[in-house]
């Protein structure tokens, strides 16, 4: 297997490889916590082993109800927010085309619903309706959650209004709680197909569960690769004892720059396609890491764009960052830089230089820029960008963060800070009881 590999060098400076080294015993220890399940969260560890212990009939029906749907209709609205709807896109959106939503032929595409309150949004999303056929997957683990239940409600009356009562409910699919919630309620009532979400998986933990795995199956792309990328990465993350595991590595640097002043993490990356990776990132260590006051920021940059807005920050500004770049090896395709004799753009001296030797130049120019800048970079190298590699990723990013929140010394499995802005609301918009 091939697998990401991932670099410290450039992270070296403000904490030294020995400062690194020295946690080796922290991060061993919060491993075995999260192999034990004998610390805070324990009852939400269930995505340790689901690449493993995933359900094959559960896996057959999930295909069978993809099979069924896609026949039904190539466009999808997929309904859910945060770990209910982040993991899906990423994977979707690092796998399709930039420009699918443009040029989509016959090939499926999902739109998305629920992550979004804008009363323009749904005016969109129903005005393309209008004009396509489509099935809708309605994803909430508690089955409570404001934002899908009244992106449900308005998709649903509008599908109703379209098929009818009794179609409508052959076009729908519900991914939520095996026993309670609103959503199980309404499931059961309406007959929909329904798939579970274990009680102990939380939600930015749960792409490996339907709650990903249907919709990206749905997407057109290789569930079955995915799950085995996360297997072989979940192998590498269980066995290996020293810092020569990519995710004790990376917990460890993370949490030695944390210690020694860094308050920021950047993900980098020079693939559009790589945004909501980010994005993923950003709810799984934003969420799993950022409480009691503690916790490095995360954020994200492309470049080269975001060079010619934030370069200069990152560059110049306060020094609280460290950049965690992904990095991926080999494109899919050549695109390369035409020739032209009059060279008025004085671009010549490209020719023969295919796009991806360019961008790495610009990478690499970066990565030596910032660190001479004194910003710490670590680089995180993937072959290739498909269903395999992102199974890696997935795993890799998910049990470092496990093993970085417990050596940060919080829980990295409860969210009790997400609760404040939903009381306010509730109390705002007269909701009974608030
Ligand atoms: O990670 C989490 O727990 C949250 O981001 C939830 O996934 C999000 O709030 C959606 O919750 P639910 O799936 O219950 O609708």
């Amino acid at each position: 297997m091939e697998h990401l590999k991932i670099n410290i060098d450039n992270a070296l400076g403000l904490v030294s490889r020995g400062e690194v080294e020295a946690l080796l015993p922290e991060v061993l220890a919060a491993k075995q916590h999260l192999l034990k399940g004998d610390a805070a969260g324990n009852d939400f560890l269930g995505w340790v082993n689901l690449p493993e212990e995933i359900d094959a009939t559960m896996l057959a029906n999930l295909k069978a109800d993809v099979a069924r749907l896609s026949s039904k209709a190539k466009m999808m609205v997929v309904i859910g927010i945060g770990g209910s709807y982040l993991g899906a896109r990423m994977v979707i959106e690092a796998l399709q085309s930039e420009f699918a939503g443009m040029c989509r032929g016959d090939k499926p595409y999902i739109v998305y619903a629920g992550h979004t309150l804008s009363e323009d949004y749904y005016a969109q999303l129903l005005n393309l309706l209008e004009h396509e056929d489509y099935t809708v997957t309605v994803i909430s683990k508690s089955g409570t959650t404001t934002e899908p239940a009244v992106a449900f409600r308005i998709v649903k009356a509008h599908l109703v209004a379209k098929y009818g009562a009794e179609e409508a409910s052959r076009r729908i699919v519900a991914i939520t709680d095996a026993r309670r919630g609103a959503l199980h309620d309404i499931a059961v009532q309406e007959g929909y197909p329904m798939y579970v979400i274990p009680d102990n998986v939380g939600g930015r933990f749960s792409v490996l569960t339907p709650v990903g795995l249907l919709p990206i199956a749905m997407a057109g792309y290789d569930i079955d690769r995915m799950l085995q990328g996360a297997r072989d990465m979940r192998r590498v993350c269980i066995e290996d004892e020293t810092l020569g595991n990519p995710a004790l590595l990376y917990a460890a640097v993370r949490n030695a720059l944390y210690r020694n002043g860094i308050k920021v993490e950047m993900m980098v990356s020079c693939i559009p396609n790589l945004r909501y990776l980010a994005e993923w990132w950003k709810q799984l260590y934003g969420e799993s890491e950022g409480k009691q006051h503690r916790g490095l920021l995360p954020h994200s940059i492309n470049i080269t764009t975001d060079l010619h807005s934030m370069g200069q920050y990152v560059q110049d500004g306060e020094r609280l960052m460290m950049e965690t770049f992904v990095r991926v090896s080999k494109p899919h395709a050549t695109v390369p830089v035409p020739a032209d004799e009059q060279n008025l753009d004085g671009i010549n001296y490209l020719i023969g230089k295919s796009l991806t030797e360019i961008n790495d130049c610009a990478a690499n120019g970066t990565v030596e820029a910032h660190v001479a800048g004194g910003v710490p970079v670590v680089e995180i190298t993937v072959p290739t960008l498909d269903e395999y590699t992102l199974g890696q990723l997935i795993y890799f990013f998910e049990f470092a963060c496990g093993v970085s929140g417990y050596t940060l010394g919080v829980n990295p499995f409860d969210q009790p800070g997400v609760e404040a802005y939903k009381k306010n609301m509730f109390r705002l918009l007269g909701k009974p009881g608030f």
